[in-house]
């Protein structure tokens, strides 16, 4: 199904995100005939530009980033014609009457009302003025036709994400309320809800009495580039766990849904933040581990560490590396750990989620056969490969019994010909469609902040005097690697 027409006014339209991410989604969404026959994107800024200088700013984005490549000159000029600028000052009431007479302009001109998403491609510190203005203008007060779309960090902490929340709902109702993470739109991500309750296969598994561990580990390659500035007031557990990393912790630990609708689909995945276990000063001791990178070599170049980033203080304790080790009390998943980890200038950028599955109850193949003898474990790859694959054990060809472990495996790339969606055009979609399931709600963000605050402010209060403690190329501290060895496992890594 066609959204309906649809008016995009991006707050932060000059910015980074909307030209590497957002235009370059809606025109991959637009050549494949997603966008609604009518449509504008309104590009909202502080630089003084004329739509035909916005547009070409927007193009230049859109051959650098587009997965399509280098924009069609007939079909960009198409799309480009959709595209207006409007400088505004996010706090100047006339602004805000501008953009009232554009959507009336739409309105007037096209065959329904127009679908009007507010889109806040800013820094957080600016959300408030507009949600304010956005309701006094009266840009948000139809519930059916506008929503708002809020980009991460949503809150710094548990207070300040209570009081967002508070001044949004004060002014949109949940339903209007879309927070992004980019990491749901993902197409693996998303897989794992198909996988999950689309096969009968797994489901009768998946669960403490046959599930070993989980481990999801998202690192990356890249250290903080130009965003130090941002990053030294966040952090690792605040820039990836608290989002990404537990929203795909629910995907996998989420008890089966009734139906596939958004409010049950995310009643389920709170139901997980619910159940996991508070961490006291114990758990933080033995279960969590943070760390900051050190210089060192990239491919023959050297990186600097993360003390000497640009924007960056020089004694900064912000960590670049956390791992914890969290536990769900539900009768599903007692007692089965949970690892995760995430950093950057780590030695390889994957994401993947891996399911070790418990040994056999009694193994009758004599040593010898088995030296090389592997655990069953399901391996799903979100990126750089997309890929799910299932290790099991089979016997090597030859006169004598030995076995070895081998994937089954299902590979996007070979599977299907089809170039795969990036997950701002998933969620822009959905955004125009209507469709929050795969949003956070306000209770999914408060709950993980809630979760997480016992550790932040343990980490803030105590300095850590052993950092730097990883090098840029490696794979972590070391202390890492012994959270998950004193169990008897190691992190999973993909060739
Ligand atoms: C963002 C974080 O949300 O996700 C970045 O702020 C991080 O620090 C990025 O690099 C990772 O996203 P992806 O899609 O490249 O895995």
């Amino acid at each position: 199904i066609k959204p309906k027409p649809t008016v995009f006014m991006i707050f932060g339209g000059t910015g980074d995100l909307a030209e590497r991410k957002l235009i370059p989604a809606l025109y991959n969404l637009f050549l494949a005939e997603y966008m609604p026959k009518e449509f504008k994107i309104v590009g909202l800024g502080r630089t003084a530009y004329q739509d035909d200088s916005f547009r070409e700013v927007l193009l230049e984005g859109v051959n650098k980033h587009s997965r399509s490549g280098k924009a069609e000159k007939d079909k960009w000029a198409e799309f480009a014609e959709h595209i207006s600028y409007l400088k505004a000052d996010v706090h100047n009431e006339k602004d805000y009457e501008k953009m009232e007479k554009i959507i009336e302009t739409c309105d007037a001109s096209w065959s329904e009302p127009s679908v009007i998403i507010h889109y806040l491609a800013v820094t957080p510190q600016f959300f408030p003025i507009i949600a304010k203005n956005l309701a006094k203008m009266k840009l948000a007060n139809d519930i059916n036709r506008t929503r708002i779309v809020v980009e991460k960090p949503f809150g710094h902490d548990l207070e300040s994400a209570k009081e967002l929340n508070h001044l949004l709902k004060n002014i949109f109702h949940e339903s209007q309320i879309y927070r992004i993470d980019h990491y749901l739109g993902k197409e693996t991500v998303q897989n794992m809800l198909a996988f999950r309750f689309a096969n009968a296969l797994f489901e009768p598994i998946w669960n403490r009495n046959y599930i070993e561990h989980v481990q999801i580990s998202v690192t990356e390659d890249i250290g903080v580039e130009d965003r130090g500035g941002y990053y030294n007031t966040s952090g690792a557990l605040r820039d990836m766990v608290q989002n990404h990393i537990l929203q795909v912790l629910c995907l996998v630990a989420m008890e089966p849904p009734v139906n596939f609708d958004a409010e049950e689909i995310r009643n389920r995945k709170v139901d997980v933040l619910r159940a996991m276990r508070k961490f006291g000063s114990e758990e933080i001791r033995h279960n969590t581990v943070r760390g900051q990178y050190s210089e060192g070599w990239v491919e023959g170049e050297k990186v600097v560490g993360y003390r000497e980033e640009k924007d960056v203080d020089p004694d900064s304790n912000t960590e670049t590396f956390a791992a914890l080790k969290f536990f769900i009390d539900n009768w599903r998943w007692q007692n089965v750990p949970f690892y995760v980890r995430t950093g950057k200038r780590i030695h390889q950028k994957s994401s993947i989620i891996s399911i070790q599955f418990k040994d056999v109850p009694h193994l009758i193949f004599p040593s010898k056969s088995t030296e090389s003898w592997q655990q069953n474990r399901l391996i799903i790859s979100i990126q750089p490969e997309m890929s799910i694959r299932l290790q099991v054990q089979a016997k090597r060809p030859g006169l004598d019994m030995i076995l070895n472990p081998v994937d089954m495996v299902f590979n996007y790339d070979g599977t299907y010909s089809t170039d795969t969606p990036e997950a701002y055009e998933t969620l822009l979609l959905d955004a125009m469609k209507g469709d929050q399931t795969l949003f956070m709600r306000g209770d999914q963000v408060e709950t993980a902040w809630e979760l997480l605050m016992p550790v932040l402010e343990s980490w803030e209060s105590k300095k850590s005097i052993s950092f730097p403690n990883y090098s840029a190329d490696s794979w972590g501290p070391e202390t890492a690697e012994a959270l998950i060895a004193k169990d008897g496992f190691h992190w999973f890594t993909l060739p």
